[in-house]
């Protein structure tokens, strides 16, 4: 063992369990790459002015758990704790929304890091597979990020997950809406810090989770009550555009996000067996993100989901994806000349598009039998000195453990016939 570990709320991915976050990953991708978005990937880090700008100022992304640091050269950069922000500044950047084709449609995969406390489910370097669609206003584009979620984790064989769904409202009516929750929020017996929190982002308070807080906020005036005309038929367009689709969702009038760049149609996937660190993944319109950051009006839609909580929650609905054995045939060489003539073999079979794998290290047979077992192989190819001599190798079919010897010649052709 080293002496170094992974640092505190980070975790390696390792085979074979890591197999699964792949799959996480492609099953999440799929539906996007079917239906017109783009793989996009930016850089790890960015100008923090960024996210203090885009995903605000006094949230707790920006003000508790952003690694921020300075260069050598003197550039303030931050560790991007999500994608959201820069994605949009690439697509600025590159005058993506120029080109006459909106919205703009980018899916995107990788690490994001939040200086949080870490428990299960929650860590300061996880993984999340995101979708942006950019430059449009139109209901059916909130209805087809959402339908798209929805099939990805159905595709993966998870049902016991729920959509919560709300409209924030937009610059018009939030505004009305927010002073009436001052209001209302003033009146209550909070703590210091929640009644700044009032003061700067009265909606957080919402989502305050302790229960003396909660148990004042039954009364709470609800932004549904506040919307105006347009963001009402907006909203009940998405409902009426999923319900349509048969996805399932629940009204949720106290849904707030984190990020304050959310606008009208925002949205959360809870899992109901994971415990406190219940969202598998969240979205939303953020139609002024764009302005906030310097750029042209641009309305967009959003989600990302986390693959680590995915995972989670596969394991606890026990849900076992079908990986395939990623190797199909496994040659144990015995002797030198079986080395090469193996080793020869296997290097064709990769080349036919067979997977293939090897008994490296001059093991015996019993080890290289159970490293063939251990690799998942269908078949094995064996061969010593007495099968060369006689021009062949034996083939072993791993699971009836039906064996037989197969010129050397034929051995290719023979397993990539029985193969299909
Ligand atoms: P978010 O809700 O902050 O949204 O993160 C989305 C998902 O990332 C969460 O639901 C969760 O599964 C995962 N996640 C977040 N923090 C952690 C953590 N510390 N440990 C493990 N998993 C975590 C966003 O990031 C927005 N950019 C989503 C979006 C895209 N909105 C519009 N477009």
């Amino acid at each position: 063992m080293s002496t170094f570990k992974a640092p505190k709320g980070t975790y390696d991915l390792l085979p074979p369990d890591s197999a699964k976050y792949l799959a996480v990953r492609a099953a999440i991708a799929a539906p996007l790459r079917d239906s017109g978005y783009g793989y996009i990937e930016t850089p790890g880090f960015e100008n923090v002015e960024l996210f203090a700008r885009g995903v605000g100022e006094s949230t707790d992304i920006v003000t508790k758990e952003m690694y921020a640091f300075e260069t050598k050269g003197g550039d303030r950069l931050a560790l991007r704790p999500e994608g959201t922000a820069s994605v949009l500044r690439a697509a600025l950047e590159s005058n993506l929304h120029k080109t006459g084709n909106l919205p703009v449609k980018l899916w995107y995969s990788g690490s994001y890091y939040r200086y949080e406390r870490p428990q299960k489910g929650r860590y300061r370097h996880f993984s999340q597979v995101g979708a942006e669609a950019i430059g449009a206003e139109d209901p059916a584009l909130d209805a087809e990020l959402i339908i798209l979620a929805d099939q990805a984790y159905r595709s993966l064989g998870l049902s016991r997950f729920r959509i919560l769904l709300n409209s924030l409202g937009d610059k018009e009516c939030r505004p009305v809406y927010r002073a009436a929750l001052q209001g209302f929020l003033r009146g209550l017996d909070l703590d210091e810090d929640t009644l700044r929190r009032a003061d700067i982002n009265p909606l957080r308070v919402l989502d305050d989770k302790r229960p003396e807080v909660q148990k004042q906020l039954t009364d709470a005036p609800l932004l549904r009550d506040y919307l105006c005309d347009a963001c009402t038929a907006y909203h009940d367009e998405v409902r009426e555009l999923i319900t349509a689709a048969g996805v399932a969702f629940e009204d949720d009038p106290k849904l707030v996000r984190g990020l304050d760049y959310y606008t009208r149609t925002t949205f959360e996937f809870v899992h109901d067996g994971l415990g406190s660190q219940s969202a598998v993944g969240g979205g939303g319109r953020y139609d002024g993100l764009s302005e906030m950051i310097g750029g042209p009006a641009l309305p967009s839609v959003g989600w990302a989901l986390g693959v680590d909580r995915t995972v989670l929650a596969l394991e606890a609905e026990g849900v076992e994806l079908d990986l395939p054995a990623t190797t199909s045939v496994f040659a144990v060489p015995l002797g030198e000349e079986a080395r090469r003539v193996l080793f020869a073999k296997v290097t064709e079979l990769r080349k036919n598009g067979v997977a293939a794998d090897f008994a490296y290290g001059g093991k015996g047979l019993k080890g290289a039998m159970k490293s063939a077992h251990r690799s998942g192989a269908r078949y094995a190819i064996v061969a010593g000195e007495r099968d060369l001599a006689e021009g062949v190798v034996q083939l072993k079919d791993m699971e009836s453990g039906e064996q037989r010897a197969i010129g050397v010649n034929e051995i290719v052709a023979e397993l990539e016939s029985r193969l299909g």
